[in-house]
């Protein structure tokens, strides 16, 4: 098989570069190591940035995003039992985010590239890079009993945090930044009608809580948990009891109870590989870098990289121009460390730190007093969450 850009994963990051490519006329072949099903149904997060979604617009994706998304316009941040809106979109000219699930975005993706003709190879496994000082490298992996290889003239290494992409890079090249944090979150699939009409950002003396929404039937919510800790440890009863506790609100306010069909424990840690190219090969998304969820960047990150990164083959197969691809990893890391910095702060914010002194609850609640009375601090927040320009 030959193709111009051989892609490694089929997440959010590898799959929009093909659509994006395959704009621009250049071809391309996704390998993915799970199947269809699995990777159209697994949970994770659900907020786009208005650049997202402007971008999945103007590149013909948005159709039932547009349809069955939900726009919000300011989210609550909620300490010492009372909520404050944080006005996003009177902040940000009119910004706003839309929550719609990443899987449903993975749904939209993968028919739009079927459709098209493009092609993704499902159940690819033992993915092996090779050449990739060179100007033709090549990528062999296996589907079933078959061994194949792929020879291209670039790899675009989307395969996420535990992908075989960054490991391709020699340690002696690369730079590793991580931190790890003392806490996870818990989530839930829950059978109910939202509770709010925005998202709640609760910080509570028993740790952090979160009310999303995934439509008018099904809620997503969030605590802070021991990331240790097992989902087994938590009967329904004890969820909403802790849920009630960390969202308790002076008017009265209650979340709605449902029933809960999906439990999961997410661990949290910041993490970004410098630099995201070797040779031929480019990084993308989680397999550069991973955010905490509390900013709801981790999506929007990987859409943003892949716009930069194929603007820059355009250059390349348009125009023989390689500057484009040259500065990549400086051009994306620069938008990459500031939702680095926004999800380490938007986190560091509103958890409860196992071992915190007394003085980081007060400094705690000294900044979320600042973002929510400050029109220029929580104008910062509000920026960042609707979403930086994106190039
Ligand atoms: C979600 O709905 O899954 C969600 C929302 C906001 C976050 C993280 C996750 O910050």
């Amino acid at each position: 098989m030959r193709t111009q850009v051989g892609i490694i994963g089929a997440g959010p990051a590898g799959l929009l570069l093909s659509h994006l490519l395959a704009q621009h006329g250049i071809s391309s072949i996704i390998l993915e190591s799970r199947s269809r099903e699995e990777i159209e149904s697994t949970i994770r997060a659900g907020v786009l940035e208005q650049g997202t979604v402007d971008l999945l617009t103007q590149t013909g994706l948005a159709e039932r995003l547009l349809r069955e998304g939900h726009v919000h316009h300011g989210i609550e941040l909620r300490f010492g039992n009372q909520g404050h809106r944080i006005d996003l979109s009177g902040l940000t000219d009119g910004k706003a985010i839309t929550v719609y699930a990443q899987h449903e975005v993975i749904k939209d993706l993968v028919k739009a590239r079927l459709d098209a003709g493009g092609q993704i190879l499902f159940d690819a496994t033992d993915v092996r890079l090779d050449g990739l000082e060179s100007t033709a490298p090549t990528v062999h992996f296996r589907q079933g009993t078959k061994f194949q290889s792929i020879a291209c003239d670039f790899v675009a290494g989307c395969d996420g945090f535990h992908g075989i992409s960054r490991p391709s890079i020699p340690a002696a090249l690369k730079t590793e930044y991580e931190r790890k944090y003392e806490f996870g979150w818990f989530g839930i699939l829950v059978e109910a009608p939202p509770s709010s009409k925005e998202l709640i950002y609760a910080s509570h003396e028993r740790g952090f809580a979160l009310v999303s929404t995934r439509s008018d039937t099904v809620q997503r919510l969030y605590f802070q948990c021991d990331p240790k800790d097992a989902v087994a440890n938590w009967p329904d009863e004890r969820i909403w009891e802790e849920l009630d506790l960390r969202l308790a609100s002076d008017d009265g306010w209650r979340v709605k109870q449902g029933r809960i069909f999906q439990k999961g424990i997410i661990a949290m840690r910041s993490f970004v590989v410098e630099p995201l190219q070797y040779g031929r090969l480019f990084l993308a998304g989680d397999a550069a870098h991973i955010v905490p969820p509390t900013g709801a960047k981790g999506l929007n990150l990987a859409v943003a990289d892949v716009k930069v990164l194929a603007q820059a083959l355009d250059r390349h197969y348009s125009a023989g121009h390689n500057e484009a691809l040259e500065r990549y990893s400086e051009t994306v890391l620069r938008r990459i460390w500031r939702s680095e910095h926004f999800s380490w702060w938007m986190t560091s914010m509103l958890h409860r730190f196992p071992d915190g002194d007394p003085i980081q609850r007060r400094f705690q609640l000294a900044e979320l007093r600042n973002v929510t009375t400050s029109h220029a601090a929580a104008t910062m927040l509000a920026e960042n969450y609707v979403g930086l320009p994106m190039v």
